[in-house]
């Protein structure tokens, strides 16, 4: 039997995270499940965001399932390195997740839902791949030190030609399997490491002559994605840009509560690796509260699904009912508006359940 790690976290974590387990328990799919603990939750128990246990459980899974992690509880009184968001980190690297799939799609259901108008958003479907395990958020050397009685914090922007080369792999072939156009995003007027990765990226190119391939800095990215990110198929970034630009174009699909993701890659045995979680936080506001959007965490389970377990039937299946329950004007309050049903986490789980 095909074995789930579920790690529901902390904050909104653990509610949205059962409403995917409902999802999953309507279609009948059999899973064996296991539950582990990682951030705020496993320090309170572990002195430590990540244990080993948590880890062993994800290796020994097909396929991992996360809520969120971190929360005021932890923040600033935890050493740094135990942070909850530290586990977060951990668990990919450790998991060699490289490729984070980001995809950002709006439901017509919800085209009113975004502050942005209609015509520009309505139909978006659009994919951000953000390199997951390096870039600035894993570059060495990295610190605060101390220098003529002042402190100097510092991190480093650093690529491989390798590491580039794979999530630019990644890029193309996801492209090739639907609109076969490329925007490779980066800050190459600027960074070295970023003109690496451009002459990377165009060099992978050559083998892939049907896809469109294009350039952009990272700030006028963020222009374009609002102005018109129906230009865009598959925008393939570095780690901190493609954090940046998913939380932006999430707010085009009405929503931070609706974008799933997946982080794939493999550990060093050859072994496909694969971790599922919405791309929103805690939320720690309105943790416990019945109040979040569980939407991104059941698309997640559906990618999981689609990706790890070859059910793209289950996929689409869920995809239907979340469609279907907006159509019948069922919505949280993220994504609420006048004249609909607002909803609260459990209810909105119920009903994806029911029109599966
Ligand atoms: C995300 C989150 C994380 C990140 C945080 C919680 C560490 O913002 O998955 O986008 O920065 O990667
Ligand atoms: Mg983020």
């Amino acid at each position: 039997m095909q074995k789930i790690l579920v790690l529901r976290g902390d904050g909104i974590g653990p509610e949205v995270v059962g409403e995917a387990l409902k999802i999953l328990d309507k279609l009948g799919a059999k899973f064996e499940i296991a539950e582990g603990l990682i951030g705020g939750a496993a320090y309170d128990v572990h002195k430590n965001p990540l244990p080993k246990e948590t880890l062993d459980k994800a290796m020994a899974a097909d396929a991992v399932l996360l809520g969120a992690v971190g929360g005021p509880k932890w923040d600033g009184k935890v050493p740094f390195e135990l942070r909850p968001e530290a586990a977060l980190l951990g668990i990919r690297k450790a998991l060699g997740l490289y490729a984070n799939v980001r995809p950002a799609v709006v439901f017509d259901e919800l085209a009113d839902a975004s502050t942005l108008k209609k015509g520009i958003v309505s139909g978006l479907d659009i994919i951000i791949l953000r390199e997951l395990t390096g870039g600035l958020y894993f570059g060495e050397p990295r610190g605060i030190k101390e220098e003529n009685g002042q402190k100097i914090g510092f991190n480093t922007l650093v690529y491989s030609e390798k590491e580039i080369e794979r999530i630019a792999v990644d890029a193309f072939e996801l492209a090739m399997a639907r609109n076969k156009k490329v925007t490779s995003v980066d800050k190459a007027n600027v960074l070295e490491s970023m003109v690496l990765w451009r002459s990377v990226v165009t060099r992978v190119s050559e083998n892939y002559p049907s896809v469109a391939l294009n350039h952009m800095y990272v700030d006028n990215a963020a222009m374009q994605l609002v102005k018109n990110p129906k230009q865009f198929d598959v925008i393939v970034t570095e780690n901190t840009f493609g954090d940046i630009l998913s939380d932006c174009a999430s707010e085009l699909t009405g929503s931070l509560g609706m974008l799933p993701s997946a982080s794939l890659g493999r550990t060093p045995d050859g072994k496909k690796r694969a971790l599922y979680e919405p791309i929103h936080g805690s939320a720690p506001d309105i943790a416990g509260k019945n109040m979040a959007n569980p939407t991104a965490t059941i698309l997640s389970a559906a990618l999981m699904l689609k990706t790890t377990f070859n059910r793209a039937d289950l996929h689409d299946k869920i995809y239907a009912a979340v469609k279907k329950t907006l159509a019948q004007g069922f919505r949280t309050r993220d994504i609420w508006e006048e004249g609909k049903t607002l909803v609260g986490t459990s209810e909105m789980g119920d009903k994806i359940a029911d029109n599966l």
